[in-house]
């Protein structure tokens, strides 16, 4: 008899954001002739940078010859985008990071979600509460957790981000091994100071844990004391993974690209109390399960790293930023408490609903405008909602324009 994976069946709803496309599905088909604006899941919507299109084109041609042809390329990507990447992404910053400790993949989702592969059933995982559902889905898959009561899952540590932090988790009282981090955050939108970053690199330190870093979103920082990388703090190399993604740096959402970074110093246990390095698990783990992004795909990567590039994809994020800036300025001026959208795509709203799917309801009922659910990302998220800068500027414009007439 084939047995199920039954930790599948402790999993509560199903992924947040396909619950809301159901949801905004069924309305579109109730009311087909309403202009339904979505402000819901970051999904980009302008156009990829011109550096990037050329680039790909050009790649096409390349493998439309005989002498320019690939097949299979390496699994943990080109040469050409891994070292762009260590060379822009970090050693410019001061991170000493080698292009060998880069891993080029498909997605930053499938990547946080995959990378708990590498550790023992019996982690103590410590996340974010609000947080985004793929690092906890996932463990609750793979049987890390016990089963969930009021919106939490047993074993979990949870870390309250709340107006009172700032958004940013204090550190946990209870001991734990695996620590999810995400700067600038998904859903709150909020960054993280050097200091703070520090607390958190020590404490991994003392403690012999191991910090996930998701950055998805470094590359709306503008703030210069913000850090970009969590290899910008000394000594993280030896304590953290970092996850990146040109998804919302450079419109690739639809396109896919992604890395990680591993760096060879970081490390794990055994049983023994044995350093283990986690490089060559990844290594191993990407060689058996991943074949690589595509060719023209990564040369479109890479030219995000030239000189037009960079101009480009900076114009784009600003772009979102513009946004987000008119969402946080309409949202305030009715009165509501919000933060983020400066350094980050997200603004995080406090509603005057005690369920935030009851604010969804109404602004999808009454605006035909799709945001987030706090309480999708965690129970200290009931009572938010994310409203997401990914749209044009007419859209935006259009759906500030609603919101206000119905609040
Ligand atoms: C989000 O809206 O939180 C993200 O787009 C989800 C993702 O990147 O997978």
């Amino acid at each position: 008899m084939i047995l199920v994976n039954e930790h599948y069946a402790k999993l509560q709803a199903s992924y947040l954001f396909s619950d809301i496309a159901k949801r905004v599905k069924a309305y579109q088909a109730a009311h087909p002739d309403q202009r339904v604006i979505r402000l819901g899941i970051g999904d980009v919507t302008e156009p990829l940078p011109p550096a990037c299109i050329a680039a790909m084109h050009h790649a096409v041609d390349e493998m439309a010859s005989s002498a320019t042809f690939r097949g299979y390329g390496p699994e943990q990507g080109y040469d050409f985008l891994r070292a762009a990447i260590a060379a822009n992404d970090y050693q410019a910053r001061g991170a000493q990071i080698e292009a060998d400790e880069v891993f080029v993949s498909d997605g930053a989702k499938c990547d946080t979600a995959n990378i708990q592969e590498l550790f023992s059933s019996k982690t103590r995982i410590a996340v974010p509460d609000p947080v985004y559902p793929v690092y906890v889905d996932t463990n609750v898959m793979a049987g890390r957790t016990g089963k969930a009561r009021n919106g939490r899952y047993g074993g979990l540590v949870y870390l309250p981000c709340t107006a009172e932090n700032g958004y940013v988790p204090d550190l946990p009282e209870k001991p734990v091994d695996l620590i999810y981090l995400c700067f600038p955050n998904n859903p709150t939108g909020a960054t993280a100071t050097r200091e703070q970053l520090t607390r958190w690199v020590e404490y991994a330190r003392a403690n012999q844990a191991l910090i996930l870093f998701d950055a998805a979103y470094e590359a709306f920082i503008r703030d210069p004391a913000i850090p970009h990388s969590i290899y910008e703090i000394e000594g993280a190399r030896d304590v953290a993974i970092e996850f990146r993604s040109f998804s919302k740096t450079a419109g690739f959402t639809g396109t896919r690209c992604a890395f990680t970074v591993v760096p060879k110093s970081c490390m794990a246990y055994n049983r023994a109390g044995e350093c283990v390095p986690l490089h060559p698990l990844w290594n191993r783990r990407h060689t058996t399960k991943f074949n690589g992004v595509s060719y023209p795909v990564q040369r479109a990567a890479e030219a995000v790293y030239s000189p037009e590039g960079k101009q480009q994809v900076q114009a784009l994020a600003d772009f979102y930023l513009g946004n987000a800036k008119i969402i946080r300025e309409t949202i305030a001026d009715l009165g509501y408490q919000l933060t983020g959208g400066v350094n980050g795509p997200y603004v995080w709203i406090r509603t005057t609903q005690k369920d935030s799917w009851k604010f969804f309801d109404k602004l999808l009922e009454k605006a035909q405008v799709v945001i987030t659910p706090g309480s999708g990302f965690g129970r200290c998220g009931q009572g938010y909602v994310r409203i997401s800068a990914f749209n044009s500027r007419a859209n935006v414009e259009e759906a500030m324009a609603r919101i206000r007439k119905v609040l």
